[in-house]
């Protein structure tokens, strides 16, 4: 591979290129300042790498997307949950043996400190679940402090089997302060998607068995949204890593990232979004012109993406999921049929074609969160129960990487020249 060539002015430098594995290009721009003063501008990062990583590929122009080589339709379809886990963070799919050690350490840890439960309740019970869960996620760093170091391998390697056990079971917690229902305790005779549905829906007063349908989706909607390389909460957990902050205060800060409507929000706002529509009847023609209006801020939420600009391949998967689930449980939310009225307006729409936006996975998710019971402030809790193992891999890549920097980006200084101060009774 050439390499490239940059000039300013009289000056020439030449960049290394280098090149992954499924050939795209990078050029090292690790000298610019030094050799030419330069520093590069790129709003949102759009062009920028700030690393290799061997998680995940994505292929946004063709609507591809793999989990360490694996196809995310046969990850799907084949797999559970665990053994995604267990894929992001180890490299490679587990053996049967490995498979149930792994599960047998994660159920070891389902269970949270008893005094946790006060945590829960120091919030107001309307409190969103999101809030919640990167306070709680925060906080569970300080019942394990001899397990922070980031750069002991086996506390590492603990602290995110913990986090993956305890995740469900604050997620349920918090729930149930909420509902004003007795917390249930994890049930270690039943798999994770079940023992998760069974803290959040059951009752003591009651026998609960989940739904095959409603395990079978879960366990699908999670392994869907493990990964997906450096976005805008992965990016922020490898960032405060990247100042050797412990592995729980990492995943707390990628949850707040998460938690914006241009980011994982978005599956809450589609709903909201749908039921406004249902709710006021207006029709999907007036609610695309209005996406498109620049002088109003509103967005078709579920639409769109920086990296595809294609069918986002888990948008496929999950669109056909909804209408499997929905039936299957017998559901008829009238909020699937304007979903799909939206999305055939805005895909033969020349503003949606020129622009490339597409339904994300946020559009129909919550259409099966909701068919399931959920209630829609915890659908972005449920995303980063899902993203979780993809944080702890891409935490862990680059604490295990000898290259690795603590991450500093450069800036455009544009504020006033140096001045004097003027003391306060002359100003
Ligand atoms: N509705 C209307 N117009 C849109 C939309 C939308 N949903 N998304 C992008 N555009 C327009 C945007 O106004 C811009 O138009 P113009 O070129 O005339 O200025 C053009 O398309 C490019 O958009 P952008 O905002 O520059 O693109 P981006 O890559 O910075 O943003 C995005 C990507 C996902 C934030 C954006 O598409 C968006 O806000 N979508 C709605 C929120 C959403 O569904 N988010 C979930 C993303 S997928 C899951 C996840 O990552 O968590």
């Amino acid at each position: 591979m050439s390499d490239a060539v940059i000039r300013f002015g009289d000056e020439e430098l030449t960049l290394p290129v280098h090149v992954g594995t499924e050939g795209e290009k990078g050029v090292d721009i690790g000298k610019l300042r030094s050799s030419l003063g330069l520093v590069t501008v790129d709003r949102g990062f759009a062009n920028t790498a700030e690393g290799r990583s061997s998680v995940t590929y994505i292929n946004g122009e063709e609507g591809i997307l793999r989990y360490r080589g694996y196809p995310i339709d046969q990850l799907a379809e084949e797999t559970s949950f665990l053994e995604v886990c267990y894929l992001l963070q180890y490299g490679e799919l587990p053996s049967k043996t490995e498979l149930d050690d792994f599960e047998e350490s994660i159920t070891r840890h389902t269970l949270l400190r008893e005094d946790t439960k006060h945590l829960f309740e120091a919030f107001p019970h309307a409190a969103h679940p999101m809030q919640i869960l990167a306070s709680a996620t925060s906080a569970l760093a300080t019942y394990y402090p001899d397990k922070l170091d980031p750069l002991d391998a086996e506390a590492v390697d603990i602290s995110a089997r913990r986090l993956i056990a305890k995740t469900p079971t604050m997620i349920a917690w918090s729930y149930k302060y909420r509902v004003h229902q007795p917390y249930v305790y994890p049930d270690n005779s039943l798999d994770y998607g079940s023992n998760f549905l069974n803290m959040m829906f059951s009752v003591p007063a009651e026998k609960y068995v989940a739904d095959p349908v409603i395990v079978k989706a879960l366990n699908m909607l999670l392994i869907l949204h493990a990964d997906h390389g450096q976005n805008c909460s992965s990016s922020a957990v490898r960032l405060v890593g990247s100042g050797h902050a412990n592995i729980f205060s990492s995943i707390a800060a990628g949850i707040h990232a998460l938690s914006g409507p241009l980011h994982g929000g978005a599956n809450q706002a589609v709903l909201e979004m749908l039921d406004r529509i249902v709710a006021s009847g207006q029709d999907v023609d007036t609610v695309v012109k209005r996406a498109k209006d620049k002088d109003d801020p509103f967005r078709l939420m579920g639409f769109g993406h920086r990296v595809y600009k294609n069918f986002d391949p888990r948008a496929r998967i999950i669109k056909q999921a909804a209408a499997d689930v929905l039936d299957s449980l017998g559901v008829d939310d009238p909020l699937l049929e304007v979903a799909r009225q939206l999305e055939e307006v805005a895909l033969e729409d020349d503003y949606f074609v020129e622009r490339k936006l597409y339904p994300n996975v946020d559009f129909y998710s919550g259409i099966i969160y909701r068919a399931m019971g959920f209630p829609t402030d915890m659908f972005t809790v449920l995303f980063a129960l899902g993203r979780l193992p993809g944080w702890l891999s891409q935490w862990r890549e680059l604490s295990a990487d000898p290259e690795a920097k603590i991450f500093r980006p450069r800036q455009l200084y544009v504020g006033p020249e140096e001045r004097d101060i003027v003391r306060v009774e002359d100003r």
